[in-house]
């Protein structure tokens, strides 16, 4: 779980935000598998089960942290925001055709395409259901995700408009597809504790700022990280044919020394495997991996700018943290 990993040091905190994640974990678990035929509960409960680093929980409670942590609600959000997420996994390994996730076999992979699209939608039917008791804003709030999230991955699919930048295009997919996911679980998280409007707007921009450095993060992994770390196949956005950061700048390198790799991904979805192992290796010595972790830390370091007028608080050394977790995990 990511919390051990994190540098904190108020031990209070970590002790208070441990607790958190417990609750929430039972309240997913409970949820998850709630349908009433247990063979569609085995479906729903699935991606659940078997683990994640439940990111989106933990951005819950740190967000709750700027008000009143304990107030009823927070846990409920928590489960929301990973209930969305997870939801989001069914969709999009159906989207990248992935055969798995956290380790195990796909939803798609084990129940097909079409029971995997309605097992997403029956999680994310299920978050709106407990939005409803936490009131119109966080209905608002989770409507609104949910739109954004669609939105993100329908322009990964429809790619940029003719004549639009490739790479801002790349943004504009990153802000919905993940970014609104981050910012919506900072800002339920606060407002259910009651923080003040200027705390959730600085935990807003955070979130979208640590979102998009966790995507390009995301993207670069895809490229470097051993499947036993990951849980995911290594190359797949190559295999499917992502336009991920990494990608694009490749696809720009125009040195005698880029040509190779250029020409592979041009050509577009490597379905080759001995052609995806060679572009694998030739992104070890392309100078697209240093660019793209230096684009990461600049969203870094604006997430870092975001929350520095917020009052001194330990869950502010905690965000500094997972900024620094960010940053380990691709060096
Ligand atoms: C995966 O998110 C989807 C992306 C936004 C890249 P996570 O890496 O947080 O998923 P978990 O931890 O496996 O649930
Ligand atoms: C999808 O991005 C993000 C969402 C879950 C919506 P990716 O396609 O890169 O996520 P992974 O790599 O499959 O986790
Ligand atoms: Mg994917
Ligand atoms: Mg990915």
């Amino acid at each position: 779980m990511l919390l051990a990993q994190l540098d904190l040091e108020d031990a209070e905190l970590r002790a208070r935000l441990a607790t958190g994640l417990e609750a929430a974990e039972k309240g997913l678990q409970d949820t998850a598998a709630a349908a009433a035929d247990p063979r569609i509960a085995a479906l729903t409960g699935h991606l659940a089960a078997f683990g994640g680093k439940r990111l989106r929980p933990l951005l819950v409670l740190l967000g709750a942290e700027f008000g009143e942590p304990w107030r009823a609600g927070v846990i409920e959000a928590a489960v929301i925001a990973e209930l969305v997420h997870v939801s989001s996994l069914y969709h999009d390994d159906v989207m990248d055709a992935a055969a798995t996730r956290h380790g195990v076999p796909s939803a798609n992979a084990r129940w097909g395409e079409r029971s995997a699209v309605f097992g997403g939608d029956w999680l994310l039917a299920r978050a709106a259901r407990l939005s409803a008791a936490l009131g119109v804003e966080t209905i608002r709030l989770n409507a609104e995700v949910a739109g954004r999230l669609v939105t993100g991955q329908l322009l990964e699919l429809t790619g940029p408009a003719p004549g639009e930048d490739p790479i801002e295009h790349y943004f504009q997919v990153l802000m919905g597809k993940t970014a609104a996911l981050f910012s919506m679980s900072l800002s339920i998280g606060a407002q259910q504790a009651g923080a003040s409007s200027a705390s959730i707007q600085a935990l807003d921009e955070f979130g979208k700022q640590l979102g998009l450095a966790f995507q390009i993060a995301d993207d670069l992994l895809d490229l470097t990280a051993p499947v036993d770390w990951t849980g995911k196949e290594r190359g797949k956005d190559l295999a499917t044919g992502v336009a991920s950061l990494p990608v694009l700048l490749a696809r720009a390198d125009e040195s005698p020394g880029g040509a190779e790799l250029r020409e592979i991904l041009l050509a577009g979805p490597s379905v080759d495997t001995a052609v995806r192992l060679r572009a694998l290796e030739l992104f070890q010595s392309s100078p697209a991996l240093a660019t793209t972790e230096a684009m990461m830390h600049r969203r870094l370091d604006r997430a870092r700018a975001a929350i520095q007028d917020l009052a001194p608080h330990p869950a502010h050394q905690a965000l500094e943290a997972l900024c620094a977790f960010m940053a380990a995990r691709t060096a």
